[in-house]
């Protein structure tokens, strides 16, 4: 029997025991399919392709200790490396660092060699205080049961004055079929239901989980770990921009958000 696909309750263990290995099993396949776009050393938020060079939603990052969380490939952290920072890329899946190691590898500027380390952005290994800035494309926060989790790692970690930047799935998206053509512009679904999307093997095990949260929920979140929003961010599709990735697409990129970054300070 085929694998199904849900709508019901994850709990926090069954969440990341899922995407850990619905991770392992995709990187090569993720990095053949988005490899090109998003190049070996470079910073790019999302499929609309907003660039940190343009964008600086980091912020001033000359003399930064650095964490980047659901890192990948760390392509981010490759591109930061070669600036004026300390940093530290790290993910929960051994499969995607390995993609980053084999990366480490073929660039041929040393500075542009990142350490990676297999971390769940749940658990931080990492003294209070002790980086400038955690960031992560798309990493993390749908990933797991307890996002609010996520933010108060990253909140203890910082020096305050430091932040926390996260780019995610724009949750409008979360009430449209996954679709990149005419079909992923009718509203299927409540935006305000946060029922887990579950994909699960014939035994009903979890595969892969996706949380939901409204953009009103990731700001609480944010506040209740001690952080200040600064800033969100929705992409606008550029003219130029002519890739489809899973869902987004010039098409709908063009009339609705397909991504949120999150920008905030700790006081
Ligand atoms: C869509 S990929 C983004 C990877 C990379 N930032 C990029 O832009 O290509 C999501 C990443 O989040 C990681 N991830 C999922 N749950 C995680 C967790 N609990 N802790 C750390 N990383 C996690 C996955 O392993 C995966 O590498």
């Amino acid at each position: 029997m085929a694998g199904t696909v849900a709508r019901r309750a994850a709990d926090q263990d069954e969440t990341v025991e899922a995407n850990r290995s619905w991770w392992d099993g995709q990187a090569d396949e993720y990095y053949l399919e988005h490899g090109g776009f998003l190049g070996d050393a470079d910073f790019i938020w999302g499929p609309e392709g907003l660039r940190e060079a343009d964008a600086r939603l980091l912020g001033d990052v000359s003399g930064a200790r650095i964490l980047e969380i659901g890192a990948g490939a760390a392509q981010c952290s490759r591109w930061l490396a070669s600036q004026d920072v300390r940093i530290v890329a790290s993910d929960l899946s051994f499969g995607m660092l390995r993609q980053g190691l084999e990366l480490n590898h073929r660039v041929s500027d040393p500075s542009g060699r990142v350490p990676l380390v297999q971390v769940d952005g749940l658990a931080l290994p990492f003294a209070d205080e002790s980086f400038d800035v955690v960031f992560t494309a798309y990493g993390v926060v749908p990933f797991v049961a307890d996002s609010a989790l996520v933010m108060h790692e990253a909140s203890r970690v910082l020096r305050p004055g430091g932040r926390f930047v996260f780019s995610t799935t724009h949750p409008l998206r979360w009430a449209l079929p996954d679709d990149p053509g005419e079909g992923g512009l009718r509203v299927i679904q409540s935006y305000f239901d946060r029922t887990p999307y579950v994909e699960q093997d014939e035994t009903g095990r979890a595969t892969y989980v996706e949380h939901h949260r409204t953009i009103g929920d990731r700001v609480r979140e944010l506040a209740a770990a001690g952080l200040r929003v600064i800033d969100v961010v929705e992409p606008e599709w550029p003219e130029t921009n002519t890739a489809t990735w899973g869902g987004w697409s010039p098409l709908r990129g063009r009339l609705i958000p397909g991504t949120a970054i999150f920008v905030a300070e700790k006081p």
